[in-house]
Formats: C-alpha cells, sequence, structure tokens
C-alpha cells in the first residue's frame, strides 16, 4: 500500500537559512514527503540550524532532546539536522547523538533527498558536510520562482571572507560567491509575473556583490535593473557590511524609487579600539559619514542595527561610545546580542575578563536607551497616513490583513485577504513594541 510520507522541518536563524529551508521543502516534496505542522505527525524530522551565537546553539540542541522521546516511540523516524550547527559539528553531532539520523552542511542540502532514501532503504547514518568548489555552489543556488506570496527573498551572494574575529559564519558558510546578475534578473522577472511585489535581495554581505566576477554590474546597478522591472513595487536588501557601503549604493536611496527608505547597517561598536578588534575594517567616523551621506540623499531613511555587548576587553568608556554612537544615529531598532565567544573564530583566543553580571548590565542599559529611541519612532508615526503593501491575513485571523510601511514596520488593520500584493494608504491609530495598528483610508 502506497503511504504518504510526511516531514516536519524546523528553520532557526538568518534569512539565508530561511531560503535553504524553502530548497528543503521543494526537495522533500520531489521524494514523496508532504510538509505538517506537528512533529509528533512526521516520519521525518529536520532541523535547520544557526550557529551564530552560544544561546543560538543551545536552542538546537534543547529541540533535538524534545525529539528523542518521538523516536523512543516510532524508531522507524527519521531525525536529522543541517545549517551552520552541522556544518561546524559535522560527524561529531553523530556521535554525540546516538538518535540522530543524518548531518548535512550548508553546501550539502541538494544531497538531501539522497541522503534520506539511504536512511530508509538501510537504516545507514550518515553525514555530508563538504564545502563545495565555486562552480558547483554556482550551479546549486537556490531558485524557487513559485509560490504565492507577496514579498520574497532573492539570493544574490553567499558565504562571507570578512572574518569579524567574533564571527563563525565565514568558517560554517565558507568564502563569498555571488551569483550571476542575468540569473538574479531573471527570478526576479518570474517571481514579478506571478505575483511577488516585493523582492529582499540577501547575502551574508550584499555590499561586496559582483565585486570579484569579471564583467559583471555592481550591486547598485543590480538594483536599478530591479527597479526598472514591472511589476516589483518594492525592493529591499540585507544584510549590508558598512565598509563596502559605496557612495554608488548610497545614491540608490536617492535615485531608485522602489528602493526602500531603510537600511540594515550593523555598526557592532561605537568605540574604534573595539571595532578594531572586531576586524570591521571602518571607524566610528566613517561609519557616521555613511550614515550622514544616506540621510542627505534620503532625508527620511531609518537606519537599525546590529549591536555586540561585552566583546572581550570592552571598557565602560567603549561601551559608552556604543551608547553615544546610538543617541547619534537613533536607530528605528537594534538587535543587541551579548557577546558569546564562538569556536575557531580568532576572538575565542582574547583574554576575557568581563564577568557575566557586567556584561548583562551594559546590556541592560542598551536596550533601555534603544526603548527610548524606538518609542520616540514608533510616537512619531501615529496618526500618520502611510503605504501599507499588504501581504495577507493577520495572523489572530480577526478580519484584518497585514502588511509593512516603507520602512518595514508591521501594520495591522481591519481589510478583506483580497487586499493581499496591493499599497494602500493606511492611517495609523496606535502602536505597540512590535507592531502598528491602524485603518484603511481609501475606501
Ligand atoms: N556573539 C554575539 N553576537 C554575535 N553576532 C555574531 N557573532 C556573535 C557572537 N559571537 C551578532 C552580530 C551579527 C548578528 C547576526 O549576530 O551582531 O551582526
Ligand atoms: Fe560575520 Fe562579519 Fe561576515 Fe557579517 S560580515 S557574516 S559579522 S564575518
Amino acid at each position: 500500500m502506497y503511504m504518504e510520507k510526511r516531514f516536519f522541518l524546523e528553520t532557526f536563524g538568518c534569512q539565508m537559512n530561511v531560503v535553504d529551508s524553502e530548497r528543503i521543502v521543494d526537495l522533500l516534496q520531489g521524494i514523496g514527503y508532504r510538509q505538517v505542522v506537528q512533529p509528533g505527525d512526521a516520519d521525518l524530522i529536520l532541523l535547520n540550524t544557526c550557529a551564530v551565537r552560544d544561546k543560538a546553539e543551545r536552542k538546537v540542541y534543547g529541540h533535538l532532546g524534545r525529539y528523542k522521546p518521538l523516536k523512543d516511540e516510532n524508531p522507524a523516524l527519521i531525525l536529522g539536522v543541517g545549517g551552520c550547527v552541522a556544518q561546524q559539528e559535522g560527524e561529531k553531532l553523530l556521535e554525540k547523538l546516538s538518535y540522530l539520523d543524518l548531518v548535512f552542511g550548508t553546501h550539502n542540502v541538494h544531497k538531501l533527498p539522497e541522503m534520506v532514501q539511504a536512511v530508509e532503504s538501510n537504516r545507514v547514518r550518515c553525514h555530508e558536510t563538504e564545502f563545495l568548489d565555486q562552480e558547483t555552489r554556482l550551479q546549486l543556488f537556490p531558485v524557487r520562482t513559485a509560490g504565492d506570496s507577496v514579498t520574497r527573498f532573492v539570493t544574490v551572494m553567499q558565504g562571507c571572507d570578512n572574518f569579524c574575529s567574533y564571527c563563525v559564519v565565514p568558517h560554517v558558510r565558507g568564502r563569498e560567491i555571488s551569483r550571476p546578475s542575468a540569473e538574479v534578473l531573471h527570478e526576479v522577472r518570474e517571481l514579478a509575473a506571478v505575483g511577488v511585489r516585493e523582492i529582499t535581495l540577501i547575502g551574508q554581505n550584499v555590499n561586496s556583490y559582483g565585486c570579484k566576477g569579471e564583467g559583471e554590474i555592481s550591486f547598485a546597478r543590480l538594483l536599478a535593473e530591479i527597479d526598472a522591472t514591472a511589476g516589483i513595487e518594492r525592493i529591499r536588501f540585507t544584510t549590508s557590511h558598512p565598509k563596502d557601503l559605496s557612495d554608488e549604493l548610497i545614491d540608490c536611496f536617492g535615485s531608485l524609487k522602489k528602493l526602500c527608505n531603510h537600511i540594515h547597517l550593523p555598526v557592532q561598536s561605537g568605540s574604534d579600539r573595539i571595532l578594531q578588534m572586531m576586524n570591521r575594517g571602518y571607524s566610528r567616523d566613517q561609519y557616521l559619514e555613511k550614515v550622514r551621506r544616506l540621510q542627505t540623499v534620503c532625508p527620511d531613511i531609518r537606519l537599525t542595527s546590529d549591536i555586540i555587548v561585552g566583546f572581550p576587553g570592552e571598557t565602560e568608556e567603549d561601551f559608552e561610545a556604543t551608547l553615544s554612537l546610538m543617541s547619534q544615529v537613533r536607530y528605528a531598532d537594534v538587535f543587541s546580542f551579548i557577546y558569546s565567544p564562538r569556536p575557531g573564530t580568532a576572538a575565542a583566543e582574547l583574554p576575557d575578563s568581563l564577568a557575566p553580571a557586567a556584561r548583562q548590565a551594559r546590556f541592560d542599559r542598551l536596550l533601555a536607551l534603544q526603548e527610548e529611541i524606538a518609542r520616540d519612532w514608533r510616537d512619531a508615526d501615529l496618526g500618520q497616513v502611510l503605504d501599507v503593501l499588504v501581504e495577507g491575513e493577520s495572523r489572530q485571523g480577526n478580519g484584518q490583513v497585514f502588511g509593512r510601511t516603507r520602512w518595514n514596520r508591521i501594520v495591522n488593520f481591519d481589510g478583506d485577504r483580497s487586499l493581499a500584493g496591493q499599497i494602500v494608504p493606511v492611517r495609523i491609530t496606535r502602536v505597540f513594541r512590535n507592531s502598528h495598528l491602524g485603518e484603511r483610508l481609501d475606501h
């Protein structure tokens, strides 16, 4: 008898993993699996993991532990781990966790069907974590041109060559590689044709897109081409490294109509001494100069950032430099993280005498300052009429739809799902920490 097989997939971490997970879904459907939302219903459970911080990694082990009883109940259940923890640990994961069946690294997503079938038929345990050569990787770039969403990620580059001293990404994602612009544009046009209205170009460091390819166009030119694509209404990109933010790219915020007036430009620290130890390749003043240029070409641009608190050797003075930079830039939002040493990184070797409580205290001060600034930004939206690109029904399912402002704030308002894909003017009536509430104007 034919039995449909079912898989449950859990995704942690950044947009790169989100895109890899879309590919995983496609591949598993290709070998007869259907996705389910309850792990208890699945014949195959996969975790696509993140290793960027210690906390993220521990979460993975926590979740795996939760699936172990399912495996005890049903020994035929296949349990697999992919993504950055898989890449970092490789075969060791199989040694550590006796109930695990397969481990696939960041360059080996395409091998998944083969691996699952090997486990199914032979009950072997397998792992694939080899890095691939550039040519093979280029051929394997994730492409997905079907689906029904309003907004989509398109990968333009993968990997990272920056080796910021705290960061595990170059170690688990491999070297930087850019995708040919013709392929990116082809994918964007296909997506526009099936109703996608917003494109977010993603990569670990999109600003160094194309730098190494011969006869290729710059990232700014790529944006201009997408700006000229019929059907696409909004463009975003992430993540940007400040050192690679060229004047040509900054000018795009003034000249391209569809490019949203928001940029995520992680500063990490406001102290020159720490920035140098982080191997970031820019000074505080150079960063602030880029911010000024952005604000000159696009006066209503809003910035967001990532900041690490408690890098090894961070003094009170260093930390206060970060706070003062935050007050100067006035970020709309900051993703702040307490430093955690990552295996194989340069910073993990640095002497580190900061007590956990001291790190936590600084973190709390940073959060308090950011909350004040963010509240001002939210309050500034109150009463304004903002263009919202509607993405679909609100999660609460209470007759509301949700979408985003050009500044990337989520807005919920009463409306029908048929609005999905449209840009509608919405008056902001209440502001919350993570979203706005509004009412539609034009009806
Ligand atoms: N400890 C704390 N935060 C980190 N990040 C990256 N590595 C570490 C680390 N070892 C943060 C950076 C980065 C974001 C994705 O995660 O701020 O921009
Ligand atoms: Fe990590 Fe730095 Fe590369 Fe970003 S630019 S992925 S922080 S090494």
